[in-house]
């Protein structure tokens, strides 16, 4: 049979890549995933190397890589999961993550959205009558915070990729939302009493995430969140895939070539935006008001009663969801 051949060593590969226009063999995959990230680290002047790092982990293969690369690197992180409550996605999500933790013997710091503050995602969805996204990615940017700075962490590592992070600029170009534009940076630094955020993936695909967790052994969860099937996001990532099938490596040079040479443009704004903020009157986080979002939404949605996944799924989601449900029976 007639096997590719990996560019740098010759053996079999594993992977194409045609933004590289190349194949890799298993180690040399690895090694591009790593260096990817030391150079995202290095250009951006994301990690030193005896921070305390905080890697949010969601149970799938993005989140749990870079737990892996960071730790392979030689830094030391401990991981932070939030039970969403959506249903057996959550449950699964969480098996994997912790099976990941327990495995290495890692720290690994878990909130439960139901049991500590009486809610979950589709509940907050029904309630709110927004889409479930809203919330969910309200309470979890409120509990990476909150956790980086009780635990006395310097920063926090999020898993969004290249795919991620070219489609929330897909959209926010599509709107021309200058706002949003000018604060999609793969680094946040602390300011006003949030901690620094960073994303190290910011220069490697789902793909290659797939194929790092693939060689590695983790296990990880592969389902989407059922919440978010039909929306706008993955149908940015389909069309940016779909342009990237003609023109291997425009999504690369799409987002980074942002972040190079439009980034600086509009950091200005920016930090015109950033003035000195309150203090959240119930929980103390940073608010331009007098009580903070998350505190808001947990006094409107805390103990009500909890509503099941399938009753927020629009008419789509909802069938792809049952049909996964009953095949999975
Ligand atoms: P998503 O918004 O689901 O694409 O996730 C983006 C990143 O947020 C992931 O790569 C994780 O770093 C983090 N994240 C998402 N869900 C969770 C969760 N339930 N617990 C902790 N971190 C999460
Ligand atoms: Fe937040 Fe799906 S993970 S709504
Ligand atoms: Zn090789
Ligand atoms: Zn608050």
């Amino acid at each position: 049979m007639n096997f590719s051949k990996c560019r740098v060593c010759g053996e079999r590969a594993i992977i194409d890549l045609p933004r590289h226009n190349a194949n890799f063999c298993a180690d040399h995959l690895l090694q591009l995933c790593r260096r990817q990230v030391e150079k995202a680290i290095k250009d951006h002047e994301m990690l030193s190397p005896d921070d305390r790092i905080l890697v949010a982990v969601s149970g799938g293969k993005d989140s749990l890589a870079i737990w892996d690369i960071l730790l392979d690197l030689g830094y030391s992180a401990d991981g932070l999961y939030i039970g969403l409550g959506i249903g057996e996605y959550s449950d699964v999500s969480g098996e994997y993550t912790r099976a990941f933790a327990d495995e290495r013997g890692l720290t690994l710091h878990t909130i439960d959205l139901r049991d500590e503050y009486d809610y979950d995602v589709p509940t907050a969805a029904k309630v709110t009558r927004r889409v479930p996204c809203s919330a969910c990615g309200m309470s979890k940017r409120h509990l990476f915070d909150k956790a980086a700075l009780d635990g006395g962490y310097d920063v926090v590592v999020t898993g969004h990729n290249l795919d991620d992070e070219a489609a929330v600029l897909f959209g926010n170009t599509l709107r021309w939302d200058v706002e949003y534009l000018a604060r999609q940076h793969p680094v946040l630094p602390a300011r006003n009493g949030f901690p620094k955020k960073v994303k190290p993936l910011m220069r490697l695909t789902e793909r290659e995430m797939a194929a790092w967790c693939i060689v590695r052994g983790i296990d990880y969860q592969v389902d989407e969140c059922p919440m978010a099937i039909g929306n706008k996001h993955l149908a940015y990532k389909e069309a940016l895939n779909s342009i990237e099938r003609e023109s291997p490596g425009s999504k690369s040079a799409f987002y980074l070539e942002f972040v190079d040479k439009m980034s600086p443009i509009l950091a200005g704004l920016n930090q015109a935006a950033a003035g000195e903020l309150n203090r959240c009157a119930e929980c103390g986080a940073p608010t331009t008001g007098d009580t903070c979002a998350f505190c808001r939404l947990h006094e409107r949605v805390g103990g009500h009663e909890p509503v099941p996944v399938e009753m927020v799924l629009n008419k789509k989601a909802r069938k792809a969801y049952l049909a996964a449900q009953a095949a999975g029976e």
